[in-house]
């Protein structure tokens, strides 16, 4: 029997399918792509894959805009393909977490489509509906994410609906209790298929408040969650989003994950400011999510200072290991780019950053490509794919540039990607950082990826230790991880000269960049 708590200390691969390998021949990532590369993730040493949406879409915004929660969209195989990718993981000792996005759906699902077709059928509260001021302008001044208002008018209800995202990703109703036993039955749906866990998308967003109030604006914030030219950014989200009512579902939800044992909920959590007490609350006790993740490690700072900071505004709740640590995904800029400066040594910026995380408490998260050193791609604006860059371009250039494909061979045709011309452009800078150039290079990134993961997973205080921080020492970060018999000093150098650490029993000294994990 594996350990149900295998989540505390889980190192997870997060791989976005539509980018990962296309099996097919249409330039399009598959689940058949995914299982052949299986072992490339099994060598890296990681615990789990948390795979993006690959159920039935109309790939508005890539999947994340569902219109069947329990089929495969036949872009990404069928779901024999589903049950042949689990098996060889779970062969090869890799756990699947599936992301599920309840928050919302596409509005060409059935449910949507019966909704909107009048104000009194069966399904017609399963959406966020509402009437038009007398004027006729929207319900209140809630947004959406992805520009504009947060309410798209239907002419035949003669009413809006709500949309957090895109106006055909219309919100879900949670407030109906139909819709949440429709929502569990989905998740039943997986857990017997075998999955061993949940991403579960947006996962505040699951409640709006059912006064419709307006939300206040803010002031100008640390926050990461959207980029600082977007709108969304001027608002305290008060009341279009993170509710109370989200924890009795949350509790809800729990009860359907713990009836089969050692499956885990991470949910993300973008609640600007507040998402440190938003992931205390969901994460409170054994009755809600097992662990968050939000974007607070998603910004251009990247100093000694950053993660006792981020761990002070966590609290308990990230010493106790329930926050979930990333520094990429398929949302943000690639963190080699968003951290370096000109002049820096990328190759000993992504090792220090592969070893920093999993040196912290906690289950952490890591991004396809990023065990190669990928920097984000730079795409021209025709070849946009993300309608969220297509809005706000140029300001904000959108996802595309982190979701490029995989790069596996670098003197195959489209990187060994596909046979076909892929969705997004490979990128020539890309190429030379192919898996077949890293794989047997001691000093690659990948080489250091495996290494540092092995050391995780070999070292009782990483996975599962106390973690305590020393004071600062200039650009030197030093904390210690300890579990009974094991004490480890975590030295990183953040600064772009060398440094020596001054400790009570000895002085080490780290180049630009460098790092130190061993007994002390
Ligand atoms: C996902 C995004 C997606 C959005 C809407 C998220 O936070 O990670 O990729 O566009 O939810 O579903």
């Amino acid at each position: 029997m594996s350990d149900p708590n295998w989540w505390q200390h889980a190192v997870i691969y997060q791989v976005y399918p539509r980018s990962y390998q296309d099996n097919g021949h249409d330039g399009l990532g598959d689940l058949g792509g995914v299982t052949r590369r299986l072992p490339h993730i099994a060598a890296l040493g990681v615990d789990a894959i948390w795979i993006s949406p690959f159920f039935r879409s109309p790939m508005a915004d890539m999947g994340y805009d569902v219109s069947d929660y329990c089929d495969v969209d036949p872009m990404f195989g069928t779901l024999a393909d589903f049950d042949a990718l689990i098996a060889e993981a779970h062969r090869l000792g890799l756990k699947i977490i599936i992301d599920q996005v309840l928050s919302h759906c596409s509005d060409q699902h059935p449910w949507f489509r019966e909704s909107r077709s009048s104000r009194s059928n069966a399904k017609a509260d399963w959406y966020v509906w509402a009437d038009p001021k007398p004027d006729g302008t929207a319900p209140n001044n809630w947004l959406s994410i992805f520009g504009g208002p947060a309410w798209e008018w239907d002419g035949v209800r003669m009413q809006y609906y709500m949309h957090s995202f895109l106006t055909s990703q219309p919100d879900l109703n949670l407030h109906h209790p139909e819709v949440q036993t429709a929502l569990l039955d989905v998740i039943r749906f997986w857990l017997d298929r075998g999955v061993d866990g949940f991403r579960l998308d947006a996962v505040n967003h699951y409640f709006h408040d059912a006064q419709l109030r307006d939300n206040p604006s803010r002031p100008p914030s640390d926050a990461h969650d959207v980029p600082e030219t977007n709108p969304y950014g001027f608002q305290e989200h008060l009341y279009d989003k993170t509710q109370p009512e989200n924890l009795d579902f949350l509790a809800r939800l729990r009860g359907v994950l713990d009836a089969y044992p050692g499956r885990v909920a991470l949910g993300e959590v973008g609640d600007g400011d507040r998402s440190p007490a938003t992931v205390a609350l969901y994460t409170a006790g054994d009755a809600r999510l097992h662990c968050c993740y939000t974007f607070d490690l998603f910004g251009v700072r990247f100093d000694a200072g950053l993660i006792p900071e981020v761990f002070a505004q966590f609290g308990e709740t990230a010493f106790a290991g329930k926050a979930c640590w990333s520094f990429s995904n398929h949302d943000v800029v690639r963190h080699v780019s968003r951290w370096a400066q000109p002049g820096d040594d990328p190759v000993a910026l992504a090792k220090l950053a592969i070893h920093l995380l999993v040196a912290l408490k906690g289950p952490v998260c890591l991004y396809q490509g990023e065990e190669l050193g990928l920097p984000e791609a730079d795409i021209a604006f025709e070849d946009l794919r993300d309608p969220y860059g297509i809005r706000f371009w140029p300001a904000f250039k959108g996802r595309d540039g982190c979701r490029t494909p995989m790069i596996w061979e670098a003197d195959a045709p489209y990187a060994g990607f596909s046979v076909a011309k892929p969705w997004l452009p490979v990128p020539a800078a890309h190429l030379p950082l192919a898996v077949d150039r890293q794989q047997d290079d001691p000093h690659s990134v990948l080489t250091a990826y495996r290494a540092a993961i092995a050391l995780r997973r070999s070292h009782p205080a990483l996975a599962l230790g106390s973690i305590t921080f020393l004071p600062q020492q200039g650009e030197l970060l030093a904390f210690i991880r300890e579990t009974a018999g094991e004490r480890l000093l975590c030295l990183f150098n953040f600064g772009r000269k060398t440094a020596t650490w001054e400790g009570e029993a000895a002085r080490l000294t780290l180049p630009p960049f460098g790092f130190h994990i061993a007994r002390g």
